[in-house]
């Protein structure tokens, strides 16, 4: 029996919003659109890729305000029950003083035909909501707008913008009567009850309860790629639990000598721990998704998605970083660990039960003797996915490779180990003999398709290439590359 759709509730304009008889795959923008009938929210693409729907999403960060931009066509309405909502038309002041975020785009000319201007103005009120009083650089701007596109005006008018906002007259939000909504809000159950259709469990235990009582109900997390099965492929789920307010799975704890990643931690929030402890990784971050898609879609969602195009999981293979699963049995919480690539059994299949969870990922923290890189190669710098991505890991003592773990992407029906390259580099001189040897191990080892993102000749070949520059950064002969190019106006 189809189960009753349930209210959804979220503090907007100074009130709380509340809308009865929500499906659980109704997306935000819908909601906004064609029920609050709010229609300065555009829907360009879809599919999270253009930047026309961003609205921005306020969360209680420990007693401080977090605004998050976030795509709102692939995001599932109910995830933002108990949240603050902004939308264009939300951000001007009570007597029509327009925010600096909407001021600084007219004076800088930013809009032409307007179509992307709302999305674009709401990535500009979260840097600016954000960032407090440092001043906002090229990069930060370019960062926090790399989820829009713009198709008539060019970038110059609206970097330029970003970083004007912060000499005009403020419009300031009133954050204490957030806040104390969102924890008014926070007091309302959400959807433990078993007719409920959208669950959204606050501990782990309850998470694990119903996952074992409700195996049929499509498991979401920031729903970065199951949006996309509702908009493009028109799926309905009859119910849908929800990982991410679960606080157990939100959290980043550090040990000694490995970081542990909850699954529902954002990807924002785990690059950010990743590149804390590997600051080299920062372009690679910089360069999953764009920001919006960071801001909704965690860690664990990339992972046991396991997309043979996935990005994280060549990066934390050649980490050597383990994943844990967790269920209940017999009432009690039981747990497994095993390597990431072991997780995955074929294309988009792995080891998981249906009343398993994916809770955490723990990563080694970087020793001294590692090198670690890793390439995404796209046809597009910034918010594209990989035709190939490989990472390389080695522990080179006294010139010889002591340690080699290499992960990669985009050349098997699953993320991959190339372990027999491991082997050709493990124990052997650090030399161009040795390089040139494992380029052909790694070239013969795996076996790309040929798609739309690229040949199989091409992926092959790129492979091979990648390990040869990784030799030769290694040798400092820093070749020309996109990470090292200074954006325009930035200082070099
Ligand atoms: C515009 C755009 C650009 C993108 N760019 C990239 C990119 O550059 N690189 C890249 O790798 N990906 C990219 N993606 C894909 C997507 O953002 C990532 O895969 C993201 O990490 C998915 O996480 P999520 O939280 O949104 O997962 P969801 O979409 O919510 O879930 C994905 C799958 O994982 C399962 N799942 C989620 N959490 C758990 C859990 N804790 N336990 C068990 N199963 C779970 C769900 O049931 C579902 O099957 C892009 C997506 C979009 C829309
Ligand atoms: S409509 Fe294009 S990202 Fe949402
Ligand atoms: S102003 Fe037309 S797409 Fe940006």
């Amino acid at each position: 029996m189809p189960m009753p759709p349930q209210t959804l509730r979220f503090f907007r304009r100074g009130q709380v919003v509340t809308i009865d008889g929500v499906t659980p795959t109704r997306t935000l923008l819908e909601v906004l659109r064609e029920d609050l009938h709010c229609t300065g929210t555009k829907e360009g693409c879809g599919e999270g890729d253009c930047g026309a729907c961003t609205v921005v999403l306020g969360e209680n960060n420990n007693g401080q305000l977090k605004y998050s931009a976030i795509n709102s066509c692939i995001r599932l309405a109910h995830s933002v029950d108990g949240m603050a909502v902004w939308t264009a038309e939300d951000i001007a002041s009570t007597n029509d003083v327009q925010h600096p975020a909407q001021e600084a785009m007219v004076q800088c000319h930013g809009s032409q035909c307007g179509f992307c201007t709302p999305g674009f103005v709401m990535s500009l009120f979260a840097l600016y909501q954000n960032h407090g009083d440092q001043p906002i650089t090229r990069a930060d701007a370019q960062g926090a707008l790399s989820g829009n596109l713009c198709r008539c005006t060019g970038y110059r008018p609206i970097l330029e913008a970003a970083q004007t906002m912060q000499s005009l007259p403020p419009v300031v939000v009133n954050e204490t009567e957030v806040l104390s909504n969102l924890k008014l809000l926070a007091h309302i159950p959400r959807g433990l009850e078993d007719d409920f259709t959208y669950k959204a469990p606050q501990s782990l235990p309850e998470l694990l309860q119903l996952r074992a009582r409700h195996p049929g109900a499509q498991l979401v997390a920031g729903c970065t790629d199951v949006g996309l099965w509702v908009t493009k492929m028109h799926k309905e789920f009859p119910s849908v639990l929800d990982v991410t307010r679960v606080a157990e799975l939100r959290r980043v704890e550090q040990y000694p000598h490995h970081i542990a990643i909850g699954a529902a931690v954002t990807l924002t929030d785990a690059f950010a721990a990743l590149v804390a402890d590997r600051p080299q990784l920062k372009s690679f971050a910089h360069r999953f998704a764009g920001l919006p898609v960071r801001n909704s879609g965690t860690l664990g969602g990339n992972v046991a998605n396991g997309s043979p195009i996935g990005d994280s999981m060549p990066l934390l293979i050649a980490l050597g970083a383990n994943v844990v699963l967790m269920r209940l049995h017999k009432g009690k919480i039981v747990h497994r660990e095993m390597p990431l690539e072991a997780l995955y059994t074929g294309y988009r299949k792995n080891v998981m039960a249906p009343d398993e969870v994916l809770a955490w990922i723990k990563v080694p923290k970087a020793v001294p003797q590692e090198r670690c890189r890793v390439y995404k190669i796209s046809k597009r710098f910034e918010d594209d996915i990989s035709a190939v991505c490989l990472a390389i890991n080695l522990h080179i003592e006294n010139g010889v490779v002591r340690k080699a773990s290499v992960g990669a992407g985009g050349v098997a029906a699953t993320p991959v180990r190339a372990r027999q390259t491991e082997a050709a580099l493990t124990g052997q001189a650090w030399s161009v003999d040795t390089v040139i040897a494992a380029m052909t191990t790694l070239r013969q080892e795996l076996s790309p398709i040929s798609d739309m993102r690229a040949s199989a000749a091409y992926r092959n070949t790129v492979l091979g290439n990648l390990l040869q520059r990784y030799w030769l950064e290694s040798q400092g002969l820093q070749v020309v590359n996109l990470e090292q190019l200074t954006l325009e106006g930035e200082a070099a």
